[in-house]
């Protein structure tokens, strides 16, 4: 680590940018973020192959337990120390934990507690699935069988015979910075998940998934802000001359650095710390691993139903006006704004939990989030991870957040005891560790007391993976410098203004594309002026030979395929070297800070907002963070590419149990256009959380700013709004089963083999299929319209049924529009929509019903209060059809009396797919109602009474 060396850089890099910036303040010189520049070792060539030369481990001592087996691992010939050292004796323990879940642990044995060499995930901080009443190998699907020397192991589903894991012919490798083990995958084995990153194709052979923790904007292929090691494997095959689709999972428990290699014949798993700690999920559905895995891991969160409304976002909003004037603006042309959200741009300074006085003076603020509570309406605004320094040799000035955690001791700290001081937006900062014994009640203390002056409505937790934009301590000895201004631009600073635009934006405004190129090209040249490209090329970094029983945790032996910088694990985040109250290093648990903060928050906000769900939307995740938060696909740009990718996004963190997911819609990065921000205000309208974000310096992208969108955003806003009790019944469920609410096609049609790859359509639940425009320039759209035999799409707009043959169809999609389909077999519950969530949720509601081929449909409706942390009134109404009647069948808890004003009145039932028109149409049995028929779309409208509310019972709607 380059800790001492940086005082000198720093100087040097005073004087030269100051001027070029929003604020007249030092800037850091960039090279304070270059690390070693590394070579990650899948790329080195030279790289030994531990498989080569390590020994493998032979097995002993084989006990059974009450849950499964236990025996010893012990290293089968000499140790190899290929990447660190190797560990003589392990521990296997096998536990068949309930039917559908096993659970396979190979850990160091004999190591006195408290001198463990490194850091095994706490089970504390991380849920571990739990051996609690363990069914034994009789009651489990599962069969473990294994090789004794050279140690392997296989996992096989008695159910349907197959081998789903195996190690079998490899080696197990477990050194003190190096864990490997690889298994076989035969030639139909499709493997999902293994985030968080964006790729080419949604299923992965061929991929590299290199999973640490990093704040480095959306790059394709690259490790981003989470951590989660799961895979669903998805596998066809022919019984009966019939393709069966068969789907199991992997979670395997373990957050230090690593490289997952997915490839045709099988999976190597690389660690750089930790233990194996695999857990197998048998489904066979896909439905079921994720149930059964996110039950695991922690069940989401089910958030405030205003939640679910349209949020609207910027880097840039500078001040309360500019706030007004987008929430106005909104108003204005009648399109429905649920939450106004605050970028780093209010706080002075960018200091957390402050307000910059000059802009966003604080009574005047106070008053315009009054204003905006009085209307329902709500403001979210950003809490970044990193707390300033204030510089000690400047009187006048104070940072009382930071005293304050300064004195009860909650920040991480250097291996000499001091604290960690890296470099973020406010200028050199520390990092709370969430291991020190007083972090949780400073960190409450602050949001409680910022609330007292600003009544924000939930928090947005940015730059938490964890992100400094430096590498090491650097403001150890230099936060007299303090605020500094960070290495690089801002968008918007000299050099750094946004010329780009969305892909074909040449064809559809030629004169300003033009423009927009000659000024990027002088950019270019000044940049590279100011900034010579290097024609020195660094030689690699030698990462030195290991030490016997030493840890190199700054340049561990193993180079994982960090994208960050030139790799160096140091790179623009807290480096490995920092420390923490319970003895960790950044190394062992650096993925997990984002998790842990999210946690934290979640504590400190059930303080502030007693007896409510919190609402957080966190950048960095791990497995469970779906119990606190809601997540956003982090730094796209302004392209179709990333509005295509989007999906893909989602449906991986719905395999990753965090079904609340968004991305930053029309694009953060570059300006966006008028076609692309159509058309991404329409596709993440059917996203369960749906806000328009910006980079600062872009052009505006709300959704009043061109016309087209503004109209196409209505379209797509009012069949969201009709849908949010669908949407809230979707996260009911989720939060109480682990379902997923977005899914994949080959999900929700798992025996389909033509769906493997499809991420360009998505379901909203079983019951609503999206199939969005993603190109530039189309009218049209191809998409594959599935079937389980009994399948019958219905087109959302018309009702009539459409293409259900499970082949693929070209559709009308002129700009403004969206196809959906709604999916016989389902019930969707409906409300008229409107411009808040409130007054959504004062309107009647509508059922839609779709017949299937057999002609029945299910589905159900919840309702709450839509804001308690434990709710104590609900109704739950189970919805089912036949082709002649609907059946509501409620229960409920609490007193429904306290639901009425959620409890309004059932104003029509859509029937789609009734073969004639009926004579008549009753509501239990003896009053008649009105209703109209469509004998071309096969529609029929019911107008039920004004009396007719969701109850508890049983209440019965027939046609005939
Ligand atoms: C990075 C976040 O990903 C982005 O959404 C935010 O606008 C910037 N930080 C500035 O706070």
């Amino acid at each position: 680590m380059k800790v001492q060396s940086v005082g000198a850089a720093l100087l040097a890099g005073v004087a030269t940018c100051a001027a070029e910036s929003f604020r007249p303040i030092p800037t850091l010189p960039a090279s304070i973020d270059n690390g070693e520049n590394i070579l990650p070792t899948i790329m080195n060539n030279s790289a030994v192959d531990a498989q080569a030369v390590c020994p493998g481990y032979k097995l002993m001592h084989m006990r059974e337990t009450k849950s499964g087996v236990d025996a010893r691992l012990y290293l089968a010939g000499k140790a190899c120390n290929v990447y660190g050292t190797d560990i003589d004796q392990l521990q296997l323990r096998v536990q068949y934990q309930t039917r559908d879940r096993l659970s396979v642990q190979i850990f160091p044995a004999n190591i006195p507690e408290g001198q463990e060499p490194w850091y095994i995930v706490n089970d504390e901080q991380v849920q571990r699935p739990l051996d609690r009443m363990p069914v034994g190998p009789n009651g489990s699907d599962w069969e473990f069988s294994y090789v004794a020397s050279p140690f392997s192991f296989e996992v096989k589903r008695k159910s349907t015979g197959d081998v789903v894991f195996s190690t079998s012919g490899t080696k197990l490798v477990f050194e003190n910075q190096f864990v490997e083990w690889k298994t076989s995958l035969p030639s139909n084995a499709n493997i999902y998940g293994l985030g968080d990153i964006i790729s080419e194709n949604f299923e992965l052979k061929g991929a590299n998934r290199t999973i640490y923790a990093a704040d480095i904007g959306d790059s394709p292929e690259a490790n981003l802000y989470g951590a989660h090691p799961f895979y669903l494997d998805h596998r066809y095959v022919k019984v009966n001359g019939k393709t069966k689709g068969y789907a199991h999972g992997v979670y395997s428990r373990n957050f230090h650095g690593q490289d997952i290699l997915v490839r045709e014949g099988g999976i190597t798993w690389r660690t750089i710390g930790g233990s194996i700690d695999l857990f197998f999920f048998s489904g066979p559905t896909p439905a079921k691993v994720t149930r059964s895995y996110v039950t695991e891991i922690g069940k989401p969160a089910l958030p405030q139903y205003w939640t679910l409304g349209f949020h609207q976002c910027r880097w840039g909003y500078a001040n309360i006006t500019e706030l007004d004037d987008v929430v106005k603006n909104y108003q204005k042309f009648q399109i429905p704004v649920e939450t106004i959200w605050s970028d780093i741009d209010y706080m002075d300074q960018y200091r957390d939990w402050t307000v910059d006085e000059n802009t966003f003076p604080q009574a005047e603020f106070k008053t315009f989030l009054d204003g905006l509570h009085a209307q329902h309406l709500h403001w979210v605004p950003i809490v970044d991870a990193a707390i300033y320094v204030p510089n000690p040799s400047n009187g006048s000035e104070s940072y009382a957040s930071y005293d304050r955690g300064h004195a009860l001791d909650v920040f991480m700290k250097n291996e000499d005891g001091s604290e960690y001081i890296g470099a973020v937006w406010p200028g050199f900062t520390v990092f709370p560790d969430w291991s020190a014994p007083n972090v949780q009640e400073w960190w409450t203390n602050e949001f409680l007391a910022w609330f007292k002056e600003i009544p924000f409505d939930g928090i947005w937790l940015d730059m938490n993976e964890v992100s400094s934009f430096c590498v090491g301590s650097c403001g150890s000895g230099q936060v007299d410098m303090n605020p500094v201004h960070p290495p690089f631009s801002l968008p918007g600073e000299k050099g750094s203004i946004i010329y780009s635009y969305p892909e074909g934006f040449n064809l559809t405004n030629a004169t300003e594309a033009a423009a927009a190129a000659s000024s990027s090209k002088a950019q270019d040249a000044y940049n590279s002026k100011v900034n010579p490209p290097s024609t020195v090329t660094t030689p690699y970094y030698q990462i030195p030979a290991v030490t016997p029983n030493v840890r190199n945790i700054n340049h561990p032996p193993y180079a994982i395929n960090n994208a960050q910088g030139s790799h160096d694990l140091a790179i623009h985040a807290v480096s490995p070297n920092a420390t923490h109250h319970d003895g960790s290093s950044d190394y062992d648990v650096h993925s997990l800070w984002g998790f842990l903060e999210t946690k934290a928050t979640f504590e400190a906000l059930l303080k502030v907002f007693p007896g409510k769900r919190p609402f957080l939307l966190a950048r960095s995740t791990a497995p469970g963070s779906g119990k606190y938060t809601a997540h956003w696909g982090g730094d796209n740009a302004s392209t179709f590419y990333y509005m295509r990718k989007s999906i893909q996004q989602a449906l991986n963190f719905g395999l990753f149990g965090i079904p609340f997911f968004g991305v930053d819609t029309c694009g953060f990065g570059g300006n966006s256009d008028l076609e692309l921000c159509s058309r991404w205000m329409q596709l993440s309208a059917f996203f369960t959380f749906y806000r328009n974000h910006n980079i600062i310096s872009a052009n505006s992208q709300e959704a009043y700013v061109w016309a087209d969108v503004a109209s196409a955003s209505k379209t797509a806003m009012s069949i969201r709004y009709s849908l949010l009790p669908y949407f809230y019944t979707l996260m009911y469920h989720a939060h109480k089963s682990g379902s997923t609410v977005l899914r994949a096609l080959s999900w929700e049609f798992p025996d389909d083999e033509n769906l493997i790859n499809n991420d360009y359509q998505f379901m909203v639940g079983g019951g609503l299929m999206v199939l969005p425009a993603l190109d530039q320039g189309v009218t049209k759209v191809t998409g594959y319209f599935p079937t389980d035999g009994s399948t019958t799409w219905y087109d959302w707009y018309t009702g009539a049924a459409t293409f259900s043959d499970g082949k693929n169809h070209t559709v009308d999609a002129p700009l403004g529009h969206i196809p959906v389909y709604v999916r016989g077999g389902h019930i969707l519950p409906l409300q008229a929509p409107a411009l808040t969530t409130y007054q959504a949720r004062k309107n009647p509601f509508e059922i839609l019903v779709a017949l299937d081929k057999s002609g029945t449909a299910s589905g159900s409706v919840y309702i709450d209060d839509g804001e308690s942390q434990n709710v104590k009134d609900a109704l739950f109404v189970a919805l089912r059809a036949t082709k002649t009647s609907l059946s509501l069948n409620g229960v409920s808890i609490g007193n429904l009396n306290n639901l009425k004003s959620y409890l309004t009145n059932v104003a029509t039932v859509y029937v789609l797919g009734v073969s004639a028109k009926p004579s008549a149409v009753k509501v239990a049995g003896s009053e008649n109602c009105q209703f109209e028929y469509d004998s071309q779309t096969k529609k029929l409208t019911i107008k039920l009474p004004s009396s007719f509310v969701y109850s508890k019972g049983k209440q019965q709607i027939t046609w005939a």
